[in-house]
C-alpha cells in the first residue's frame, strides 16, 4: 500500500463525485446527487445523467480540492471510473480526468466500479484476505472471493433483478419516490415483517440469487389487498425477503469456504436491517463482518480513489484508455 496522494472522480451512474485520498486515510469524498433530477421519471434517465454531470463536474472538483485542503498540482495520480455504467455518464468522469492528467502532467489509472465497492472496505482496520465480499447495489448482487485485492473470485450472482433493484421496484410499487430503497427501509420501521409472507427466490444449494418473483408477488400484493394494505408491514416483510436470502448465502458460503470474515459493499449494504442481520447471523458461526461507513456504501470516489491506491505501479501517463458500458470484473 503506498502513501500517493490520489485523486479520483466517479460518474458511472447518477451521482458526480470526487475524491482526495493518501493511503487509506480519505481527505475529501465530495458526492453530488441527481436523485432528484430523476425522481420525476421514476428512473435514471441517461441522457439527463450526462448532462447534470457536465454540469457538477467541475463544482465537485473544487470543492475536494478545497475540502481537502490540497493544491491540484500536488497530486501524485488521477484515478477514474472507466466501466462499467451508463457510457455517457462515464465519459464525463473520464474526459474530466484525462483533461486533468494532460494539463497537470499525472499518470492515470481506470478503475472498474465494482473494483471500486469491493475495496471500500479498505478504509477498515483490520481486514483479513481472503474474505467473502457480497456487493449489492442497485447494479450488481455479487458474491466474490476476495484473495487480494485485484485477485477475485467470482461465485454467485444474481439471475434476473439486482438487490437493489428489488428493493427500487418495490418501492414504486407501494408509491415511494425514486430510488426507493432507503425510503422503503424508513417506511418499514413500524410495521411487521413476519404480516406477509414473500418468496426467497432460489431453492436449495445455490450462490445465486433471483429476484423477479418477489417483484411480481409484491405487485399481486398490493393489488389484491388494494386500501386494505398494510403499508408498513409490507415494506418491513419486502425488506426481510431481502435481507434473508443476502444473509443466507453470504454465510452458507463464507462457512463453505471456511473464511472467517465477510464483506458487504455498494449502495444496499446501508441498508440498517441488513448491516444488523448479517452481523447478527455471522456472528453466530463466528466470522466477523465488515462493512464501510453508509457514505462510502452508495456510490462515491473515495472508493475509486482506494481500488486505485492498491496498483499505483499500473498508473500510466497513456490517455488512450477506453470508456466501457459493460465489462466483468478483472
Ligand atoms: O451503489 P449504488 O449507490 O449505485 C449503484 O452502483 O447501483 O446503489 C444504489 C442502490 C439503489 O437501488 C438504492 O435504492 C439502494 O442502493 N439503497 C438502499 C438503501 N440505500 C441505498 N437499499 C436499501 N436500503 C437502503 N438504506
Ligand atoms: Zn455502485
Amino acid at each position: 500500500m503506498t502513501e500517493k496522494l490520489i485523486l479520483a472522480i466517479e460518474t458511472s451512474c447518477d451521482e458526480t463525485s470526487v475524491a482526495v485520498t493518501k493511503g487509506t486515510g480519505i481527505l475529501a469524498n465530495v458526492v453530488s446527487s441527481q436523485a432528484n433530477l430523476h425522481r420525476q421519471w421514476g428512473g435514471v434517465v441517461p441522457e439527463a445523467a450526462a448532462r447534470a454531470h457536465v454540469e457538477a463536474i467541475l463544482p465537485t472538483l473544487q470543492l475536494a480540492i478545497s475540502n481537502a485542503g490540497i493544491a491540484l498540482e500536488e497530486v501524485d495520480l488521477i484515478a477514474v471510473t472507466n466501466r462499467p455504467g451508463l457510457v455517457g455518464a462515464l465519459s464525463v468522469g473520464v474526459s474530466a480526468a484525462k483533461a486533468l492528467a494532460f494539463a497537470l502532467r499525472k499518470p492515470m489509472l481506470p478503475v472498474h466500479h465494482l473494483e471500486g465497492h469491493i475495496l471500500s472496505v479498505l478504509v477498515e482496520p483490520g481486514l483479513a484476505f481472503p474474505h467473502i465480499c457480497l456487493a449489492v447495489s442497485g447494479g450488481h448482487t455479487e458474491l466474490i472471493l476476495v484473495h487480494q485485492p485485484g485477485h477475485y473470485e467470482h461465485l454467485g450472482s444474481t439471475i434476473d433483478d439486482a438487490a437493489g433493484e428489488a428493493f427500487d421496484k418495490s418501492a414504486r410499487l407501494l408509491g415511494l419516490p425514486y430510488p426507493g430503497g432507503f425510503e422503503l427501509q424508513e417506511l418499514a420501521r413500524t410495521g411487521d415483517p413476519l404480516r406477509y409472507q414473500l418468496p426467497r427466490g432460489l431453492k436449495g444449494d445455490t450462490t445465486n440469487f433471483s429476484f423477479s418473483g418477489l417483484k411480481t408477488a409484491v405487485m399481486r400484493l398490493v393489488q389484491d389487498e388494494g386500501e386494505r394494505l398494510d403499508r408498513p408491514s409490507a415494506a418491513a416483510s419486502i425488506q426481510k425477503a431481502i435481507v434473508d436470502v443476502l444473509v443466507d448465502r453470504t454465510v452458507s458460503l463464507a462457512e463453505s469456504k471456511r473464511v472467517t470474515t465477510v464483506t458487504v459493499v455498494g449502495g444496499v449494504a446501508s441498508n440498517e436491517s441488513l448491516r444488523v442481520s448479517m452481523a447478527h447471523e455471522a456472528g453466530r458461526s463466528g466470522i466477523s463482518v465488515i462493512i464501510p461507513p453508509k457514505e462510502l456504501c452508495t456510490d462515491n470516489a473515495a472508493m475509486i480513489a482506494l481500488a486505485a491506491s492498491t496498483r499505483v505501479s499500473e498508473a500510466s501517463f497513456d490517455l488512450s484508455f477506453e470508456t466501457t458500458p459493460s465489462a466483468p470484473l478483472g
